[in-house]
């Protein structure tokens, strides 16, 4: 079987949407691989930090997109999969609001997205692949028979990230929360490789105001998997 002729569905839409949770959820309802693109450029940005590499670097960080050495490993469902970056356990690290946004700084290089994309192809294998990320449906698989835009209100997306974070012990303020959202979707939308857009073939979702529930029978139901 050919690469491009493997089914892919690409949900694509800002941090907080939900879209991680139903990445997961859709794949493992379908029995189908998952790519977690955002990682990618969490992972970048983590090991360009310890390697000292400047994010105005941008010759380094391409070199450090381009040797990262990372496996994702399965976990039970509804856990995460577990993120290896050179042999070591990341999978807590990379997803701090820090590495967030400094995946966010690193994404805006052309030259880093360029260096990061046969990597996210390579996650095409059959049965069938879910991919999680901002520009799945519009450059990395434009040709995906299934595209899905998920939003939701930053004042939403800020009051489940609130939550994720209180459940997980940590103190947190909901304003600076919100105020980081509306930073980090300026720039994922504004910046002039790939922005954070849906395909004009894209399916929107808003989960406003929706369970996760109601959010995954919409999803398979617009990729004819229901
Ligand atoms: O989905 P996430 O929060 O893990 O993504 C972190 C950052 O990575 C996000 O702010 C923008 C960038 N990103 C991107 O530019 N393109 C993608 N396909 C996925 C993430």
């Amino acid at each position: 079987m050919s690469q491009c002729s493997v089914p892919v569905i690409t949900i694509d839409g800002p941090g907080g949407s939900g879209k991680g949770t139903i990445t997961q959820m859709v794949a493992r309802k379908l029995g189908w691989h998952l790519l977690d693109s955002g990682a990618l450029y969490r992972l970048t940005a983590l090991a360009a930090a310890r390697q000292g590499v400047q994010f105005d670097d941008e010759a380094g960080l391409v070199r450090v997109a381009a040797s990262l050495d990372v496996s994702f490993e399965p976990t039970p469902p509804g856990e995460p999969a577990k993120v290896i970056l050179g042999g070591e356990d990341v999978t807590d690290e990379i997803r701090t609001e820090r590495c967030g946004d400094n995946a966010s700084k690193v994404a805006v290089i052309p030259a880093v997205r360029e260096a990061l994309l046969q990597r996210q192809r390579d996650f095409r294998q059959p049965p069938g692949l879910v991919a999680d990320g901002r520009d799945m449906g519009t450059v990395v698989f434009p040709d995906a028979p299934t595209k899905i835009f998920l939003t939701a209100s930053a004042e939403e997306r800020a009051q489940r990230r609130y939550s994720q974070l209180k459940d997980a012990g940590l103190s947190v303020n909901i304003d600076a929360l919100l105020e980081e959202i509306r930073a980090r979707d300026e720039r994922d939308m504004n910046r002039s490789a790939a922005p954070l857009k849906p395909a004009e073939d894209a399916q929107v979702i808003d989960s406003t105001g929706l369970s996760i529930e109601e959010v995954l029978d919409r999803v398979m139901a617009a990729s004819g998997q229901a």
